[in-house]
């Protein structure tokens, strides 16, 4: 059996374990390289776990064109979910629409009215949920366990790529020719909103493209940087 396909099985397994202990089990979908790995995954194997994607209004045009792909592609459906509108008024109010790029708090509280609350949402009712999050990623992930119990959200949270290296990802999307976003073409490795991402230059780390402004150490969402206690 290939190294891959071994992968591939560990994943099938750690998946098909969550369904079983925490059902109703949903997966986070930002439609990044390795969510695209897990989308084709869950639905070449048809588990039983449903997936959702957080639109922040403020995504590339590649971004939304693969959304698009996803839908016609696959058998699931994407729900997805916008900020609270009160919320992105009130921000933008206060601190002007790219208030973001004063201060690392205010860049984190733009994440919190487009990211964070709607995730909360997003979740409601779930006992897991599965993300595409890598220990390769960032300084920020390398304590993150495959399973684990996040306090932040009150259910598990699931990391089955935890473990795989970039290549590995893009092994799978080549040979099972999986759609990815066009910008990975364009030295895109990680994307996220339009204003806060840009293109990394060979050498860079994945995430250097990510609020290039900001030191290793802040750049997260809220998403991940909960406290995480191991259970497993
Ligand atoms: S993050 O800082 O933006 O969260 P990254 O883009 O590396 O980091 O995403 C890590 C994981 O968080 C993704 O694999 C996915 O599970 C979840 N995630 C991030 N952004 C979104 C999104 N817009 N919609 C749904 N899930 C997301």
């Amino acid at each position: 059996m290939s190294e891959l396909q071994q992968k591939i099985e560990q994943v099938i397994s750690i998946l098909t374990e969550a369904i079983h202990d925490y059902t109703p089990v949903t997966f986070a979908n930002s439609l990044g390289a390795e969510d695209m790995v897990l989308t084709d995954l869950i639905n070449r194997y048809k588990l039983d776990i449903d997936m959702f994607s957080l639109d922040t209004g403020r995504l590339p045009q590649e971004t939304y064109d693969l959304m698009q792909t996803v839908r016609e592609h696959f058998n699931k459906p994407l729900r997805i979910y916008f900020p609270n509108v009160k919320q992105v008024e009130e921000y933008v109010a206060k601190n002007g629409v790219n208030g973001f790029r004063e201060s690392v708090e205010l860049r984190k509280g733009c994440c919190h009215v487009r990211k964070v609350e709607p995730l909360r949402r997003a979740l409601f009712g779930k006992r897991a949920w599965v993300t595409g999050v890598r220990h390769e990623q960032a300084t920020t992930r390398i304590s993150l366990k495959v399973s684990a119990y996040d306090m932040s959200n009150r259910m598990q949270k699931i990391n089955p790529l935890i473990d795989w290296s970039n290549e590995e990802i893009w092994e799978y999307i080549r040979q099972y020719k999986v759609p990815y976003n066009k910008l990975h073409d364009s030295f895109y490795p990680s994307i996220g909103c339009a204003p806060c991402t840009r293109a990394v230059t060979p050498g860079e780390d994945i995430r250097s493209g990510r609020w290039w402004w900001e030191t290793p150490e802040t750049k997260e969402c809220g998403l991940h940087t909960d406290n995480v206690i191991p259970l497993k």
